[in-house]
């Protein structure tokens, strides 16, 4: 067999897993592929466990859609990489009004008590705060930051340590790939301060969306983790996929797709310290990319109809050969 998990396990890593979004969770022949812990040794809930579906009213918790993730992984054995705790992104509009530090202090707390508690124990890691820089090296100005200034991630971190200290705590961030950008270098310089706060930062994960022809090379990726793990014990490829700018494509750019996933994975295998790849789901057919960029996409290892595409194969190869 030459399924994903097994030989990324092979090769070495901790797994090699995808992201799953609820609307996939009725479609059996998704589901088989979803399921099979040899092709995914983790999972992600590409949506179900962000604020605006655990808590879209103020101190009213709700857990249907991340829990129809968990689920699954508390059935097949999968990991569970869950996500996301702290992000400006789908927020409900509650938070998103001015607070002060004290009172976003406890909205924080209460929220990160809550969720991590309710999976405590169930999540294998927690991206505990997500996309805090901008490209350009500043901090975002999300309702956290205003209302805290760089403590919020020190406090996310605090917290969600003492309500499952068995969780590997994350941050989590995009454009972290090609070192050394603005981006790479003002997220370790805020990753060194938020450490020396207390925070109990673990891993860095990249998300790794990027497009065909123009993704990071292997050596670029292998010296941003070498940055990282400066830092942090360890590190991972958390949400990839590798997009095609003009659609249709031809067998020629197939294969560019193929040899840039290629890249990504071979750069984690060639790294102690990175523990796995996770794609931000593996079918055309669920990615997120056409509804946020109209006329790309194409972006994952499978087809919208579920069959394999090159880059599939040319990744089983590589791990194969590791
Ligand atoms: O749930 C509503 C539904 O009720 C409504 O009818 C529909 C109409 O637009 O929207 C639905 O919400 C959508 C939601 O996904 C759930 O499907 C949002 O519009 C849509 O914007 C949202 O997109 C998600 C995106 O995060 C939001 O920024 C993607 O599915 C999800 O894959 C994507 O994931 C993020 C990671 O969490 C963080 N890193 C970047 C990555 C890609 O953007």
């Amino acid at each position: 067999t030459c399924q994903l998990n097994k030989l990324a396990k092979e090769a070495g890593l901790e797994y090699f897993g995808t992201a799953i979004d609820n609307p996939s969770l009725n479609n059996q022949n998704y589901m088989r592929i979803a399921r099979d812990s040899d092709e995914f040794g983790s999972i992600t809930p590409a949506n179900g466990q962000k604020w605006s579906n655990t808590q879209a009213s103020q101190g009213r918790f709700s857990y249907g859609s991340g829990d129809a993730i968990a689920n699954i992984a508390k059935e097949t054995g999968q990991l569970l990489r869950c996500h996301t705790l702290v992000w400006h992104n789908q927020l409900p509009s509650w938070v998103s009004s001015a607070y002060s530090r004290d009172q976003m202090e406890r909205i924080l707390t209460a929220h990160i008590q809550n969720v991590v508690g309710h999976y405590k124990g169930q999540c294998y890691s927690w991206d505990v705060v997500n996309e805090a820089m901008n490209d350009d090296g500043s901090f975002r100005q999300s309702p956290m930051y205003r209302a805290m200034g760089e403590d919020f991630i020190t406090h996310s971190f605090l917290t969600a340590a003492s309500a499952d200290p068995s969780a590997r705590l994350y941050y989590n961030d995009f454009n972290i790939e090609r070192c050394c950008n603005a981006k790479i270098n003002a997220t370790w310089d805020m990753l060194l301060s938020v450490l020396n706060a207390g925070a109990p930062v673990h891993g860095v994960g990249m998300q790794g969306h990027s497009r065909v022809g123009k993704s990071p090379s292997k050596r670029e990726m292998k010296e941003t983790m070498a940055r990282f793990l400066q830092l942090v014990n360890e590190v991972a490829f958390t949400e990839v996929d590798i997009r095609h700018t003009s659609l249709p494509v031809g067998e020629a750019e197939r294969e560019q797709q193929a040899r840039d996933y290629v890249e990504v994975v071979g750069a984690c295998l060639e790294t102690p310290g990175c523990v796995g790849v996770t794609v931000w789901d593996f079918t055309d057919q669920y990615s997120w990319i056409p509804g946020q960029y109209p006329g790309e996409g194409e972006a994952c290892l499978f087809d919208r109809n579920l069959n394999r595409k090159p880059a599939y194969s040319s990744v089983a190869s590589l791990l194969q050969s590791a």
